[in-house]
């Protein structure tokens, strides 16, 4: 039986290691920032193992995959020494803090090419995601003209929201653009398959200065009342909350994306419009089981997702009947479902079916480019 060790007890660790439980996967264990963390993680989780450190899970001859659910400056290392160890890897995005570190992760990853090299775009395997992805690829849509859409959120909307991601040395040189529109550009771009050719970059910083509360408050815990600290420091922000991108593709197709960690109301709102010569698709993600299907000639569709109704992708990834919804959590069991299907078939010169650290590394690619053209105020080539 295949099993798995989790980095990280905050948010994101424990929604990985409940979806490896849904799915059969034996979870062996997990990690936190201290010994007593992992402890309790363990015994929250339901897990055997507490790990005193990520020295023990490589060590530990019964793990064979690595799910790596730190704040993003451990990734690099730690999937790097994982893949060292002889361990398959699932790291959480972005895949680390540059694009030298994400190219090393590369080259070690395909010298390794019996190891699973894996990042979680989760947000690829909502049922109504594949299916978009299958109609654009049969030519459903036609030429694809545009895309539009974006990923905003408000949970930094106040300057006493606070988040080890305000931090560039913990998070990265962007914020909103590297933590959520990386998720919508890897979408898009699976679900198009358009290249980006050029962009152009806008980011701002609303709230220049935030009150860093003097207790640590894990992510997406500061909105509750009895987390608005007490105790703070005032500490200076060089990260965006807010950005805009508009893309020009390989092949004259046009995009534009914005991005927002303050926008009150919106909680975790994703979506996409892609119009084509022939129809358009939309979505978003707090109605993730909808899918728009624009015609100029016939009254618009919605189609609710229903595995009789689905293409063969979008209906390998879904689990319950029609009118059943599926939501956030299950796009981390059908993300594992691709990646522990491929592990056990073995036949690791097959495609891959989930994204892999090349995908990891276009991302963080990516954000260099709107970073750098933020900078210049100017196009720049990708
Ligand atoms: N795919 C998604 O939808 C999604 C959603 C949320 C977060 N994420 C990603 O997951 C990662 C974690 O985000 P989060 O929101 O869970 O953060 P979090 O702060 O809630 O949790 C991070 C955890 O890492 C632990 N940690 C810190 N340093 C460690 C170390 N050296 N060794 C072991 N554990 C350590 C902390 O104790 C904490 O439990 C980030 O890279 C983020 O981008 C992805």
């Amino acid at each position: 039986m295949v099993t798995a060790a989790v980095v990280g007890t905050g948010f994101i660790g424990p929604v990985h290691a409940e979806a490896l439980h849904r799915m059969g996967v034996n979870v062996r264990g997990i990690l936190g920032s201290s010994p007593e963390k992992s402890r309790e993680a363990a015994q929250k989780n339901g897990l055997e193992i507490g790990y005193d450190d990520y020295q023990q899970i490589l060590d530990d001859p019964q793990v064979d995959v690595v799910h790596i659910t730190t704040p993003n400056v451990f990734h690099f290392d730690m999937a790097k020494r994982a893949l060292l160890a002889g361990k398959h890897v699932v790291c959480e995005k972005p895949l680390a803090m540059t694009s030298a570190e994400t190219a090393e992760l590369v080259e070690i990853a395909e010298a390794n090419p019996h190891l699973i090299s894996a990042v979680n775009y989760n947000i690829r395997f909502y049922p109504m995601a594949l299916h978009a992805h299958d109609l654009v690829q049969k030519g459903e849509i036609g030429e694809v003209y545009s895309v539009r859409g974006g990923y905003v959120q408000d949970w930094l909307l106040f300057d006493t929201d606070w988040n080890w991601r305000l931090q560039a040395e913990k998070s990265g040189d962007t914020r909103a653009i590297g933590d959520i529109g990386t998720h919508w550009m890897d979408l898009v771009g699976f679900i198009t398959g358009l290249k980006v050719e050029k962009l152009l970059a806008d980011l701002a910083t609303f709230i220049p200065v935030r009150k860093k509360p003097r207790q640590a408050v894990a992510s997406f815990e500061g909105k509750k009342a009895e987390n608005v600290p007490v105790e703070y420091d005032e500490v200076q922000i060089d990260t965006e909350d807010w950005g805009s991108v508009l893309f020009k593709y390989e092949g004259g197709a046009r995009g534009t994306m914005n991005v927002s960690q303050i926008t009150a109301g919106r909680k975790n709102f994703l979506n996409f419009e892609i119009a084509g010569s022939k129809g358009a698709l939309a979505w978003n993600s707090e109605r993730p089981n909808e899918l728009w299907i624009g015609h100029r000639d016939r009254p618009n569709e919605i189609l609710l997702k229903d595995p009789s109704l689905l293409e063969p992708l979008a209906l390998a990834h879904a689990d319950y009947p029609g009118g059943h919804n599926e939501g956030f959590p299950d796009t981390f069991k059908q993300l594992y479902k691709a990646v522990y299907g491929y592990l056990t078939a073995g036949d690791f010169d097959a495609p891959k079916p989930f994204p892999t650290f090349v995908d990891g590394h276009h991302e963080v690619l990516l954000c260099e480019k709107i970073v750098e053209s933020n900078k210049h105020t100017n196009w720049v080539d990708v």
